[in-house]
Protein backbone atom coordinates (compact mmCIF):
# COMPACT_ATOMS: atom_id res chain seq x y z
CA UNK A 1 0.00 0.00 0.00
CA UNK A 2 2.53 2.28 0.76
CA UNK A 3 4.57 1.29 -1.66
CA UNK A 4 1.99 2.12 -4.12
CA UNK A 5 1.50 5.20 -2.61
CA UNK A 6 5.20 6.18 -2.62
CA UNK A 7 5.14 5.41 -6.62
CA UNK A 8 1.98 7.33 -7.49
CA UNK A 9 3.39 10.40 -5.56
CA UNK A 10 7.12 9.86 -7.50
CA UNK A 11 5.19 9.85 -10.71
CA UNK A 12 3.13 13.02 -9.96
CA UNK A 13 6.55 14.49 -8.88
CA UNK A 14 8.07 13.88 -12.08
CA UNK A 15 5.17 15.01 -14.00
CA UNK A 16 5.36 18.06 -12.29
CA UNK A 17 9.30 18.36 -13.16
CA UNK A 18 8.28 17.64 -17.05
CA UNK A 19 5.49 19.53 -17.66
CA UNK A 20 3.28 16.60 -18.53
CA UNK A 21 -0.01 16.47 -17.90
CA UNK A 22 -1.32 14.96 -15.37
CA UNK A 23 -5.06 13.43 -15.07
CA UNK A 24 -5.94 14.77 -18.40
CA UNK A 25 -5.31 18.36 -17.54
CA UNK A 26 -4.19 21.12 -19.88
CA UNK A 27 -1.09 22.07 -18.72
CA UNK A 28 1.28 24.48 -19.83
CA UNK A 29 4.88 25.07 -19.92
CA UNK A 30 7.64 26.91 -19.12
CA UNK A 31 6.86 30.83 -17.97
CA UNK A 32 4.02 32.39 -19.95
CA UNK A 33 3.58 35.44 -17.63
CA UNK A 34 4.47 38.74 -18.91
CA UNK A 35 5.45 39.76 -15.84
CA UNK A 36 9.10 38.33 -15.47
CA UNK A 37 8.39 36.08 -12.77
CA UNK A 38 9.13 32.32 -12.60
CA UNK A 39 6.60 29.88 -11.97
CA UNK A 40 6.38 28.69 -8.09
CA UNK A 41 8.57 31.60 -6.35
CA UNK A 42 5.49 34.65 -6.88
CA UNK A 43 3.39 32.15 -6.22
CA UNK A 44 4.18 31.35 -2.45
CA UNK A 45 0.78 31.62 -0.84
CA UNK A 46 -1.19 33.01 -3.12
CA UNK A 47 -4.11 31.13 -4.41
CA UNK A 48 -6.06 30.65 -7.64
CA UNK A 49 -10.06 30.76 -7.45
CA UNK A 50 -12.34 30.35 -9.40
CA UNK A 51 -15.66 31.05 -9.56
CA UNK A 52 -18.71 30.02 -12.20
CA UNK A 53 -22.37 30.79 -12.34
CA UNK A 54 -24.03 27.57 -10.75
CA UNK A 55 -27.78 27.34 -11.53
CA UNK A 56 -28.26 25.80 -15.10
CA UNK A 57 -28.65 28.26 -18.04
CA UNK A 58 -31.49 27.58 -20.25
CA UNK A 59 -31.02 29.17 -23.92
CA UNK A 60 -33.69 29.54 -26.92
CA UNK A 61 -31.65 27.61 -29.78
CA UNK A 62 -30.79 30.89 -32.25
CA UNK A 63 -29.80 33.42 -29.47
CA UNK A 64 -26.47 34.03 -28.07
CA UNK A 65 -25.96 33.26 -24.45
CA UNK A 66 -22.91 33.78 -21.95
CA UNK A 67 -21.85 30.70 -19.29
CA UNK A 68 -20.59 32.54 -16.08
CA UNK A 69 -16.83 32.54 -15.10
CA UNK A 70 -14.19 34.63 -13.43
CA UNK A 71 -11.25 33.64 -11.44
CA UNK A 72 -9.41 35.99 -8.57
CA UNK A 73 -6.28 35.21 -6.57
CA UNK A 74 -6.06 34.79 -2.46
CA UNK A 75 -4.90 37.15 -1.29
CA UNK A 76 -5.24 39.22 -4.38
CA UNK A 77 -2.59 39.38 -6.74
CA UNK A 78 -1.08 42.87 -8.40
CA UNK A 79 -0.86 43.11 -11.33
CA UNK A 80 -2.64 41.46 -14.38
CA UNK A 81 -1.33 38.36 -14.71
CA UNK A 82 -1.64 36.14 -18.38
CA UNK A 83 -3.45 32.96 -17.61
CA UNK A 84 -4.52 30.30 -19.89
CA UNK A 85 -7.99 29.47 -20.51
CA UNK A 86 -9.66 27.09 -21.83
CA UNK A 87 -13.46 26.33 -21.72
CA UNK A 88 -14.33 22.12 -22.89
CA UNK A 89 -17.50 20.36 -23.22
CA UNK A 90 -18.18 17.13 -21.85
CA UNK A 91 -19.77 14.62 -23.84
CA UNK A 92 -23.22 13.27 -22.81
CA UNK A 93 -21.86 10.33 -21.29
CA UNK A 94 -19.48 12.50 -19.16
CA UNK A 95 -16.70 9.89 -20.42
CA UNK A 96 -14.68 12.51 -22.71
CA UNK A 97 -14.00 16.59 -22.64
CA UNK A 98 -13.68 17.97 -26.18
CA UNK A 99 -12.12 21.30 -26.80
CA UNK A 100 -14.08 24.55 -27.28
CA UNK A 101 -11.74 27.33 -26.68
CA UNK A 102 -8.25 28.33 -25.47
CA UNK A 103 -7.31 31.85 -24.97
CA UNK A 104 -4.04 33.35 -23.52
CA UNK A 105 -4.17 37.18 -24.11
CA UNK A 106 -5.54 38.70 -26.65
CA UNK A 107 -5.01 35.52 -28.63
CA UNK A 108 -7.16 32.79 -28.79
CA UNK A 109 -8.93 29.91 -31.24
CA UNK A 110 -12.32 27.83 -30.97
CA UNK A 111 -12.63 24.35 -32.23
CA UNK A 112 -14.80 21.96 -34.42
CA UNK A 113 -18.28 23.51 -34.17
CA UNK A 114 -17.82 26.06 -32.27
CA UNK A 115 -15.33 27.69 -34.24
CA UNK A 116 -15.93 31.39 -34.61
CA UNK A 117 -18.82 31.01 -32.99
CA UNK A 118 -17.43 31.42 -29.24
CA UNK A 119 -15.53 33.87 -27.62
CA UNK A 120 -14.48 35.27 -24.33
CA UNK A 121 -16.41 38.43 -22.85
CA UNK A 122 -14.01 39.68 -20.93
CA UNK A 123 -16.62 42.55 -19.58
CA UNK A 124 -14.02 43.18 -16.87
CA UNK A 125 -10.96 42.05 -15.80
CA UNK A 126 -10.61 38.36 -14.97
CA UNK A 127 -13.82 37.75 -16.58
CA UNK A 128 -13.57 34.91 -18.67
CA UNK A 129 -17.35 33.88 -19.47
CA UNK A 130 -17.66 32.53 -22.94
CA UNK A 131 -20.30 33.65 -24.92
CA UNK A 132 -21.71 31.15 -27.49
CA UNK A 133 -23.64 32.56 -30.27
CA UNK A 134 -26.19 31.33 -32.30
CA UNK A 135 -26.55 28.51 -29.87
CA UNK A 136 -27.73 25.21 -31.68
CA UNK A 137 -29.26 22.22 -30.35
CA UNK A 138 -26.21 20.14 -29.56
CA UNK A 139 -24.70 22.99 -27.57
CA UNK A 140 -26.78 21.31 -24.92
CA UNK A 141 -24.54 20.21 -21.77
CA UNK A 142 -21.76 20.37 -18.96
CA UNK A 143 -18.76 22.95 -19.98
CA UNK A 144 -15.84 23.58 -17.95
CA UNK A 145 -13.98 26.68 -17.03
CA UNK A 146 -10.47 25.90 -16.64
CA UNK A 147 -7.83 28.80 -15.57
CA UNK A 148 -4.23 27.94 -15.86
CA UNK A 149 -1.55 30.15 -14.36
CA UNK A 150 1.89 28.34 -14.01
CA UNK A 151 1.51 24.90 -12.11
CA UNK A 152 -1.92 26.12 -10.56
CA UNK A 153 -4.90 24.62 -12.66
CA UNK A 154 -8.32 25.63 -11.67
CA UNK A 155 -11.94 24.74 -13.08
CA UNK A 156 -15.78 24.93 -12.58
CA UNK A 157 -18.59 23.23 -14.23
CA UNK A 158 -21.50 25.45 -16.18
CA UNK A 159 -24.84 24.02 -17.52
CA UNK A 160 -26.47 24.62 -20.41
CA UNK A 161 -29.90 23.48 -21.05
CA UNK A 162 -31.68 24.12 -23.95
CA UNK A 163 -35.67 25.13 -23.88
CA UNK A 164 -37.38 22.78 -25.98
CA UNK A 165 -39.64 19.51 -26.56
CA UNK A 166 -39.44 16.03 -26.13
CA UNK A 167 -40.94 13.38 -28.44
CA UNK A 168 -40.66 9.62 -28.74
CA UNK A 169 -39.82 8.78 -32.50
CA UNK A 170 -40.76 5.87 -34.41
CA UNK A 171 -39.73 5.45 -38.52
CA UNK A 172 -41.84 4.76 -40.94
CA UNK A 173 -40.99 0.71 -40.63
CA UNK A 174 -42.57 0.29 -37.41
CA UNK A 175 -41.62 0.07 -33.67
CA UNK A 176 -38.41 -1.00 -31.89
CA UNK A 177 -36.61 -1.00 -35.35
CA UNK A 178 -33.91 1.62 -34.49
CA UNK A 179 -30.12 0.42 -33.02
CA UNK A 180 -28.16 4.06 -31.25
CA UNK A 181 -26.83 5.48 -34.13
CA UNK A 182 -29.86 5.19 -36.44
CA UNK A 183 -31.36 6.69 -33.90
CA UNK A 184 -29.11 9.70 -33.08
CA UNK A 185 -29.91 10.12 -37.38
CA UNK A 186 -33.23 9.75 -37.15
CA UNK A 187 -33.91 12.82 -34.79
CA UNK A 188 -31.08 14.62 -36.70
CA UNK A 189 -33.02 14.13 -39.79
CA UNK A 190 -36.36 16.03 -37.95
CA UNK A 191 -34.71 18.66 -37.18
CA UNK A 192 -33.99 17.53 -33.85
CA UNK A 193 -31.49 15.62 -31.46
CA UNK A 194 -31.77 12.19 -29.71
CA UNK A 195 -32.66 13.69 -25.90
CA UNK A 196 -31.06 13.35 -22.61
CA UNK A 197 -31.79 11.65 -19.83
CA UNK A 198 -32.37 15.21 -18.47
CA UNK A 199 -34.39 16.16 -21.03
CA UNK A 200 -36.79 12.99 -20.90
CA UNK A 201 -37.07 13.77 -17.08
CA UNK A 202 -37.92 16.97 -17.65
CA UNK A 203 -40.80 15.95 -20.07
CA UNK A 204 -42.03 13.19 -17.93
CA UNK A 205 -42.63 16.07 -14.74
CA UNK A 206 -44.49 17.76 -17.50
CA UNK A 207 -46.73 14.64 -17.97
CA UNK A 208 -45.26 12.43 -20.87
CA UNK A 209 -46.43 9.10 -20.57
CA UNK A 210 -44.91 6.90 -23.29
CA UNK A 211 -45.27 2.85 -23.28
CA UNK A 212 -42.23 2.45 -25.77
CA UNK A 213 -38.75 2.05 -24.90
CA UNK A 214 -36.76 4.96 -26.48
CA UNK A 215 -32.78 5.31 -26.75
CA UNK A 216 -31.14 8.61 -25.05
CA UNK A 217 -27.83 10.26 -26.08
CA UNK A 218 -25.87 8.32 -23.37
CA UNK A 219 -26.20 4.98 -24.52
CA UNK A 220 -29.23 3.77 -22.53
CA UNK A 221 -32.81 3.08 -23.15
CA UNK A 222 -35.41 4.16 -21.02
CA UNK A 223 -39.29 5.55 -21.14
CA UNK A 224 -41.63 7.72 -18.80
CA UNK A 225 -44.88 5.95 -17.08
CA UNK A 226 -47.12 8.81 -15.56
CA UNK A 227 -49.95 6.61 -14.90
CA UNK A 228 -48.42 3.08 -14.23
CA UNK A 229 -50.95 0.23 -15.81
CA UNK A 230 -50.30 -3.26 -16.66
CA UNK A 231 -49.01 -3.52 -19.97
CA UNK A 232 -46.07 -0.59 -19.46
CA UNK A 233 -44.01 -2.56 -16.67
CA UNK A 234 -46.67 -3.06 -14.19
CA UNK A 235 -49.13 -1.53 -12.00
CA UNK A 236 -47.34 -1.98 -9.32
CA UNK A 237 -44.97 0.27 -9.73
CA UNK A 238 -44.58 3.97 -9.47
CA UNK A 239 -44.69 6.63 -11.81
CA UNK A 240 -41.49 7.65 -13.11
CA UNK A 241 -38.76 7.07 -16.15
CA UNK A 242 -38.33 3.26 -16.44
CA UNK A 243 -34.90 2.12 -17.18
CA UNK A 244 -33.65 -0.84 -19.28
CA UNK A 245 -30.15 0.42 -18.52
CA UNK A 246 -27.43 1.20 -21.20
CA UNK A 247 -27.99 -1.29 -24.05
CA UNK A 248 -25.39 -2.72 -27.32
CA UNK A 249 -25.79 0.41 -29.78
CA UNK A 250 -25.43 -2.40 -32.95
CA UNK A 251 -27.44 -4.95 -32.13
CA UNK A 252 -30.53 -3.61 -29.78
CA UNK A 253 -33.17 -2.11 -31.66
CA UNK A 254 -35.66 0.24 -29.90
CA UNK A 255 -37.48 3.50 -30.51
CA UNK A 256 -36.09 6.74 -29.81
CA UNK A 257 -36.78 10.13 -27.89
CA UNK A 258 -35.61 12.84 -29.97
CA UNK A 259 -35.73 16.76 -28.40
CA UNK A 260 -36.62 19.31 -30.78
CA UNK A 261 -36.10 23.54 -29.72
CA UNK A 262 -37.39 27.19 -30.66
CA UNK A 263 -38.02 27.47 -34.66
CA UNK A 264 -36.35 30.30 -36.82
CA UNK A 265 -39.66 30.01 -38.60
CA UNK A 266 -42.94 29.25 -38.96
CA UNK A 267 -44.90 26.05 -39.42
CA UNK A 268 -48.70 26.54 -41.34
CA UNK A 269 -51.28 24.28 -42.95
CA UNK A 270 -51.86 23.76 -46.35
CA UNK A 271 -54.74 21.92 -48.44
CA UNK A 272 -56.41 21.43 -51.29
CA UNK A 273 -59.62 20.70 -52.49
CA UNK A 274 -58.39 17.40 -54.38
CA UNK A 275 -56.00 16.95 -51.28
CA UNK A 276 -52.36 15.61 -51.74
CA UNK A 277 -50.53 12.84 -52.04
CA UNK A 278 -46.88 13.14 -50.42
CA UNK A 279 -45.20 13.85 -53.16
CA UNK A 280 -47.58 16.64 -54.05
CA UNK A 281 -47.45 17.75 -50.54
CA UNK A 282 -43.89 18.49 -50.67
CA UNK A 283 -44.41 19.99 -53.95
CA UNK A 284 -46.86 22.26 -52.76
CA UNK A 285 -44.85 23.63 -49.88
CA UNK A 286 -41.75 24.14 -52.32
CA UNK A 287 -44.21 26.07 -54.63
CA UNK A 288 -44.68 27.87 -51.48
CA UNK A 289 -41.18 28.87 -51.33
CA UNK A 290 -40.90 26.60 -47.65
CA UNK A 291 -40.59 23.31 -47.14
CA UNK A 292 -42.57 19.87 -45.99
CA UNK A 293 -42.31 20.34 -42.03
CA UNK A 294 -39.92 17.71 -40.16
CA UNK A 295 -41.64 16.25 -37.32
CA UNK A 296 -39.61 18.20 -34.79
CA UNK A 297 -40.55 21.46 -36.05
CA UNK A 298 -44.27 20.63 -35.59
CA UNK A 299 -43.79 19.70 -32.20
CA UNK A 300 -42.05 23.03 -31.51
CA UNK A 301 -44.42 25.14 -33.54
CA UNK A 302 -47.16 23.29 -31.05
CA UNK A 303 -45.01 23.44 -28.05
CA UNK A 304 -43.64 27.01 -28.39
CA UNK A 305 -45.99 28.63 -31.39
CA UNK A 306 -49.08 27.22 -29.54
CA UNK A 307 -49.90 26.01 -33.27
CA UNK A 308 -52.99 24.57 -33.50
CA UNK A 309 -54.67 22.55 -36.47
CA UNK A 310 -57.52 19.49 -35.99
CA UNK A 311 -56.84 18.72 -39.78
CA UNK A 312 -54.29 15.68 -40.97
CA UNK A 313 -51.05 16.54 -43.08
CA UNK A 314 -47.94 15.18 -44.39
CA UNK A 315 -45.12 16.14 -42.74
CA UNK A 316 -41.16 15.14 -44.21
CA UNK A 317 -41.03 11.89 -42.72
CA UNK A 318 -44.00 10.27 -44.86
CA UNK A 319 -46.03 10.28 -41.42
CA UNK A 320 -49.65 11.88 -41.18
CA UNK A 321 -49.93 14.35 -38.26
CA UNK A 322 -51.83 17.00 -36.52
CA UNK A 323 -51.33 19.77 -33.70
CA UNK A 324 -53.62 20.39 -30.97
CA UNK A 325 -52.99 22.99 -28.37
CA UNK A 326 -56.76 23.25 -27.29
CA UNK A 327 -58.22 20.10 -27.08
CA UNK A 328 -61.54 19.78 -28.57
CA UNK A 329 -64.64 17.10 -29.27
CA UNK A 330 -63.56 15.21 -32.86
CA UNK A 331 -59.67 16.46 -32.44
CA UNK A 332 -58.39 13.49 -30.58
CA UNK A 333 -57.74 12.63 -27.13
CA UNK A 334 -58.62 15.01 -24.03
CA UNK A 335 -54.90 16.06 -24.07
CA UNK A 336 -52.90 18.69 -26.21
CA UNK A 337 -50.47 17.20 -28.30
CA UNK A 338 -49.24 16.33 -31.11
CA UNK A 339 -51.11 13.23 -32.85
CA UNK A 340 -50.12 11.54 -35.39
CA UNK A 341 -52.29 8.39 -37.84
CA UNK A 342 -48.82 6.35 -38.76
CA UNK A 343 -47.42 6.00 -42.09
CA UNK A 344 -50.08 6.05 -45.02
CA UNK A 345 -49.01 4.92 -48.19
CA UNK A 346 -47.69 7.84 -50.00
CA UNK A 347 -49.77 7.33 -52.91
CA UNK A 348 -52.70 8.12 -50.62
CA UNK A 349 -54.18 11.76 -52.11
CA UNK A 350 -56.14 12.27 -49.12
CA UNK A 351 -54.12 14.43 -46.41
CA UNK A 352 -53.39 18.49 -46.19
CA UNK A 353 -49.54 19.23 -45.76
CA UNK A 354 -47.69 20.89 -43.16
CA UNK A 355 -45.06 23.24 -44.65
CA UNK A 356 -42.05 24.71 -42.69
CA UNK A 357 -40.68 28.32 -43.69
CA UNK A 358 -37.53 30.50 -42.46
CA UNK A 359 -38.14 33.73 -40.95
C1 LIG B 1 -25.29 37.35 -31.38
O1 LIG B 1 -23.99 37.87 -31.47
C2 LIG B 1 -23.58 38.11 -32.81
C3 LIG B 1 -22.10 38.46 -32.80
O2 LIG B 1 -21.72 39.14 -31.66
C4 LIG B 1 -24.46 39.22 -33.38
O3 LIG B 1 -24.08 39.51 -34.70
C5 LIG B 1 -25.89 38.75 -33.35
O4 LIG B 1 -26.77 39.77 -33.79
C6 LIG B 1 -26.31 38.30 -31.96
N1 LIG B 1 -27.59 37.63 -32.06
C7 LIG B 1 -28.59 37.86 -31.24
C8 LIG B 1 -29.83 37.07 -31.46
O5 LIG B 1 -28.51 38.68 -30.33
C1 LIG C 1 0.44 44.77 -4.14
O1 LIG C 1 -0.03 46.14 -4.06
C2 LIG C 1 -0.20 46.60 -2.73
C3 LIG C 1 -0.85 47.96 -2.76
O2 LIG C 1 -1.01 48.45 -4.05
C4 LIG C 1 1.15 46.59 -2.02
O3 LIG C 1 0.99 47.05 -0.68
C5 LIG C 1 1.74 45.19 -2.04
O4 LIG C 1 3.04 45.21 -1.48
C6 LIG C 1 1.80 44.66 -3.45
N1 LIG C 1 2.18 43.25 -3.42
C7 LIG C 1 3.06 42.71 -4.27
C8 LIG C 1 3.30 41.25 -4.09
O5 LIG C 1 3.61 43.34 -5.14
Amino acid sequence: MMLVLALVLLLQLACLALGLPQNGAFYINGNSNGNGHGNGEYYNGVKLHIEAQEERLFAYRGENVTLSCRYRYEPPANGSRKVRVKWSKLNMDFTKESDVMVAIGLRHRSFGEFKERVYLQQAQERDVSLVITDVRLEDYGKYKCEVIDGLEDESAIVELELRGVVFPYQPHHGRYQLNFHDAKQACEGQDAMIASFEQLFQAWEEGLDWCNAGWLGDGSVQYPITAPRGPCGGKDNSAGVRNYGQRHKHLHRYDVFCFASTLKGQVYFRRHPLKYNYEEAGRACQDDGGEIAKVGQLYAAWKFLKFDRCEAGWVADGSVRYSVVFPRPKCGPPEPGVRTFGFPRKEMKKFGVYCFKMN
